[in-house]
């Protein structure tokens, strides 16, 4: 993880390979900026004008200082509108800053925030510190060359005034771990599922566990079939090669923090498909493409976890993943097969495809039964959910406001984009079967909303919230402190949802 620092010191007396300013559109050039411009002569100002710069997002312009006392190099980044920047502005300036200084194979970097409102709080260094900590990740472990990287210092400039503000090293403390741990996230959700499979993300789990003193246990098919959760193993079935594991990790507060009377046990639920290739119900070559990243909810779910032993709340955190790989083959489950639930409830299998509704349900379940008094769950569950919100937003289903509106604040906070839809009554008839209590698909029409439909009868009346986040997942281009892969969508907004900053 990049090593990131408060920088007080004059941004013209500075021995650092590159400093990179972010500017807004309307904005005027910070006192700083103008100084620094003034110690080279006016260069700056007169590369930018040249160069019809106007700080357009992705904009930018490149000075080397002739001058020996100073930086080596200045960039100035364009950020566009200012009005139009989103909430995730911070983190997409860090991350694209350490970016470019890799490009530029600096060793050292200073970065000028652009003055916001709020600016100079914890919540701005902690987001600067985590975009830049997070535009440093690649997944480069099967590239037999490798770009060679060296150690890369981060100063994050601080002006004079305003004092820094309370909390500022335990903001760039918690900024490193929770970029520590989306970058394993990513890892997980990048890693192709020839190697990533339910045992070995088993394994991961036993690993954070391990390192973080956490309780953990895992249940192989046997067990699985014993607790009675046989939705989830009629899944699991079809793969002879890569059988079940479902996961559990315990995060319980400790001595003084012990919980209080009115007692919170908060499930965190992760899909944990380590590949989808939609089983019997085969899908298409280009469907099947993407789906080693099935597990999208489950890496964000245990890598929280990572965090969230570090910071400590006064109630239980759990971790379930019910991992398995939907596979073709002579044991699969067959479209039109019944199975019992492990709460009783029987479901008609209509399409093998619709295999995350399946092992959530029992999951769900199983937390109830191991009294959950609250219940989040993140899955890469329907295209339904990337056809109505695009790539970049998840679908938030609850029929708990308070719990909603939390869960959509957190991730305002941390720039992770959600939008609530609808649990329409209406077409809860779409998932009534004719031979059982249910069917595991509805028609053509609201997608997303049956699938959260089908996971509410499981939650039977307890807080419960379904995030679909089968758009953004994954990116398709780098943006900033996103890459293109895994983008370990969910961590940071789980992490703050349960350990706010502040
Ligand atoms: N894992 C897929 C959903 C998905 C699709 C995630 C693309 C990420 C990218 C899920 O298991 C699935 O196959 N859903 C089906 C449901 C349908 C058969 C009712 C879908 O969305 O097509
Ligand atoms: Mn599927
Ligand atoms: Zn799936």
């Amino acid at each position: 993880m990049l090593h990131v620092e408060l920088h007080r010191r004059d941004l013209r007396r500075t021995r650092a390979d590159l400093v990179v300013f972010g500017l807004f559109k309307t904005a005027k050039w910070p006192a700083e900026l103008k100084h620094l411009d003034k110690s080279l002569d006016g260069l700056l100002s007169r590369r930018a004008k040249a160069e019809g710069f106007e700080a357009e997002a992705g904009s930018s312009v490149n000075l080397a200082s002739p001058v020996a006392s100073g930086p080596a190099r200045v960039l100035l980044l364009g950020l566009g509108e200012e009005k139009k920047a989103e909430r995730d502005g911070l983190k997409v300036f860090a991350g694209a800053a350490v970016s470019r200084a890799r490009d530029l194979k600096a060793a050292s970097l200073i970065l000028v925030p652009p003055a916001i409102k709020d600016g100079c709080s914890a919540g701005a260094l902690y987001s600067l510190a985590c975009g830049a900590g997070l535009g440093d990740y690649r997944f480069d472990k099967y590239l037999s060359k490798k770009k060679r990287h060296k150690e890369l210092t981060v100063g994050l400039h601080w002006p004079e005034q305003p004092a820094m503000p309370a909390g500022a090293s335990a903001a760039l403390e918690r900024a490193r771990r929770v970029a520590e741990a989306v970058s394993h996230a990513r890892d997980l959700v990048n890693e192709p599922a020839n190697v990533l499979t339910p045992e070995t993300l088993a394994r991961h789990a036993r690993d954070i566990a391990r390192r973080h003193r956490l309780a953990v246990s895992v249940f192989d098919a046997r067990r699985i079939a014993r607790e009675g959760m046989l939705l989830y193993l009629a899944v699991g079935q079809g793969s002879t090669r890569n059988p079940p594991r479902f996961i559990h990790l315990t995060y319980k507060p400790k001595g003084r923090r012990k919980p209080g009377p009115e007692t919170r046990r908060v499930f965190l639920i992760g899909k944990g498909m380590t590949f989808d290739s939609g089983g019997l119900s085969i899908k298409t070559a280009d469907g099947m493409m993407d789906m080693k990243i099935d597990m999208s909810g489950a890496a964000a779910v245990l890598s929280a976890m990572e965090v969230i032993a570090a910071l400590k709340p006064r109630f239980e955190v759990h971790a379930v993943v019910a991992a398995a790989e939907n596979m073709p083959d002579g044991h699969a489950y067959r479209p039109g097969d019944i199975f019992r639930s492990k709460s009783g409830k029987t479901v008609e299998v209509l399409n093998t495809d619709a295999e995350g509704r399946l092992t959530l349900a029992d999951a769900i379940t199983w937390s109830r039964a191991h009294k959950a008094t609250e219940i989040v769950e993140l899955s890469t569950l329907t295209g339904a959910c990337m056809v109505a919100l695009g790539l970049h937003t998840a679908g938030l289903f609850s029929a708990d406001d308070k719990l909603a509106e939390n869960l959509a604040a957190a991730a305002r906070a941390e720039g992770e984009d959600l939008w609530r839809l609808p649990l329409t009554s209406l077409l809860r008839k779409q998932i009534k079967s004719d031979f059982a209590d249910l069917k595991n698909i509805g028609n053509r029409y609201g997608g997303a909303i049956t699938a959260a439909l089908f996971l509410q009868e499981f939650a039977e009346g307890i807080p419960y919230a379904h995030l679909d986040i089968a758009g953004p997942a994954t990116s398709d281009e780098d943006r900033g402190h996103i890459k293109k892969g895994g983008r370990g969508f969910g961590v940071a907004t789980l992490v703050s949802y349960l350990c706010p900053l502040g």
